[in-house]
């Protein structure tokens, strides 16, 4: 791709990035409708039902027909992932490298038709639809340079007298074996494509599942890694509901290693699946946020706002890292709520296949009836809603929004007894408190269970008070690009304390690939 694109950098995108975007849409929906097998064993592979699926904008359109596995599927991906895993394991680091590099080359010379499917798919404007697919190809180059930089993360030790003999002695990480991916519908190529790359370089063999919302995104990944030239089973695809292939995967003996990236009651069942059975297995699991922001009351009240309208609203609210809760000092709250309001008035709504559409609709008709709920809940139990809290889908009076899952941007001042506080909801609501001193700011932005991202907008002085007191694996101070989200590989590592993940080890980060190796300790006299 011509154009340098990040999560922080796209917001004034060249005509011509317009342009190739527009022409690659009207060429996928020209091929939609089409039957999307699985991929396992180096081969497409039909499953026995197949599922038609329609763009969360607008029920009328037909995105294609897609493969449900079963657990008979889920079944051979494992074993054909286990047959390739001894042969990938023995290829050299720079081979396994040179092979992770090629998808994503691969993938970037297809990021225009790539990212015209997520946004068919999962609705996101194009701009985050071309930034996730962008993020997918810095992924691939990031581990395959990590890893490599790393020279397989092989440790020459001192040697070890012993009775006049010299033993010599090395640290050898080594992979695991099966790696199961399991990703969600909010980024189904950048957290399927992430941790199949860092499997995949570190030489364990990977089955990816993705999310049931989000079958042709994974499709399209599996496509690249195929024309890659990988050999065959070192990496399948499945599509199909949780229950019945995820469980069937976890449950797996050849199952050596999962990452999983949704919700919390999900990942941590898995991780005590994964810590049962004949041994404990690892489990990354990178589960949601209710992610914060203390505004205080020296901050730059514009670029706050910025920040905060983009990660609380950005793709409805469905990220992980969204901004849902707001803390602003008393003395700049109605000052803030004002430019607040007036940056959610001139979000565009609609179609996201329109450029000049800034929010599209939210993924299913579940989120669409969850939204209604918060929406009412906090209606009814003593907030003030400030803007938005309609549904415009379905019955709306606007024809152009009457078959797509929309809603209007929330925003709400919420007494601090409000559940809904503490709860994560995925949808685009912002609740927002008024706060006098401080620390009790910082005390309320920690009072979570989770502890994903954080933001702040402040003077330059209290950055540090920021830094130090917040719980949060990713924090961002004073950037108007975005609150709490837009984390990128290579420059801000991405994961989360507490509840958030299971680790302690962020994507990206140095310490990420360790994870997905076993060290052996080799001494010889
Ligand atoms: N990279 C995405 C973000 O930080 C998840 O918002």
């Amino acid at each position: 791709m011509s154009f340098r694109l990040t999560y922080a950098t796209m917001y004034n995108p060249p005509e011509a990035m317009h342009e190739r975007f527009e022409e690659a849409m009207a060429r996928v929906e020209a091929a939609g409708g089409a039957r999307h097998p699985l991929f396992i064993d180096g081969a497409d592979r039909d499953a026995a039902q197949y599922v038609e699926r329609r763009a969360p904008f607008d029920s009328h359109l037909r995105l294609g027909y897609f493969a449900l596995a079963d657990a008979g599927d889920a079944h051979a991906a494992m074993e054909a992932a286990r047959a390739a895993y001894p042969a990938w394991r023995a290829t050299s680091v720079s081979e396994r490298a040179r092979l992770v590099r090629r998808v994503g080359e691969i993938m970037e010379a297809r990021v225009y038709d790539i990212a015209a499917a997520l946004t068919l798919e999962v609705g996101k404007n194009r701009m985050e639809a071309l930034g996730e697919t962008q993020e997918t190809v810095d992924f691939f180059r990031h581990y395959a340079d990590d890893f490599e930089s790393h020279a397989g993360y092989v440790n020459a030790l001192p040697d070890d007298p012993i009775d006049g003999a010299a033993s010599h002695n090395a640290s050898v990480m080594r992979p695991y074996g099966v790696w199961v991916v399991i990703a969600p519908f909010n980024f189904p190529l950048a957290l399927a494509g992430g941790p199949t790359a860092a499997a995949l370089v570190t030489g364990n063999t990977v089955v990816l599942k993705g999310a049931t919302d989000t079958p042709w995104a994974g499709r399209l990944l599996a496509d690249c890694i195929r024309d890659a030239g990988l050999p065959p089973g070192v990496f399948n695809y499945l599509s199909g509901a949780g229950r019945d292939v995820g469980e069937a995967l976890v449950r797996h003996p050849h199952t050596s290693g999962i990452t999983f990236t949704g919700s919390v009651p999900v990942g941590r069942q898995l991780m005590q699946q994964m810590g049962s059975g004949a041994y404990a297995r690892p489990c990354i699991a990178e589960m949601g946020g209710k992610n914060p922001c203390i505004v205080t009351e020296h901050a730059d009240l514009d670029r706050a706002a910025a920040g905060i309208v983009r990660s609380a609203y950005g793709m409805g609210g469905q990220k992980c890292s969204a901004l849902s809760r707001l803390y602003v000092h008393e003395r700049v709250a109605d000052a803030l709520i004002e430019r607040l309001q007036a940056q959610i008035a001139a979000i565009r709504v609609g179609d996201p296949r329109r450029r000049e559409n800034w929010l599209g609709p939210v993924v299913n008709a579940t989120a669409y009836a969850n939204y209604r709920q918060y929406a009412d809940a906090l209606r009814s139990s003593g907030a003030r809603v400030i803007s938005g809290g309609a549904q415009l889908g379905n019955h709306a009076a606007d024809p152009a929004l009457a078959n797509g899952y929309y809603v209007e941007p929330l925003l709400a001042e919420a007494p601090l007894s409000h559940p809904l506080w503490q709860q994560e909801m995925f949808v685009p609501i912002l609740m927002l408190h008024r706060y006098r001193d401080r620390d009790d700011a910082m005390r309320l932005a920690n009072d979570s269970p989770m502890g994903l991202t954080a933001g702040f907008f402040g003077s330059e002085s209290e950055v540090p008070w920021f830094h130090d007191n917040i719980e949060a694996g990713v924090t961002y101070a004073n950037r108007p690009q975005g609150a709490t989200t837009g984390a990128w590989p290579g420059y801000q590592p991405f994961g989360g304390w507490k509840g958030s993940g299971s680790t302690g080890k962020a994507i990206a980060s140095f310490y990420y690939l360790a994870q997905y190796l076993r060290e052996q300790s080799r001494t010889v006299v």
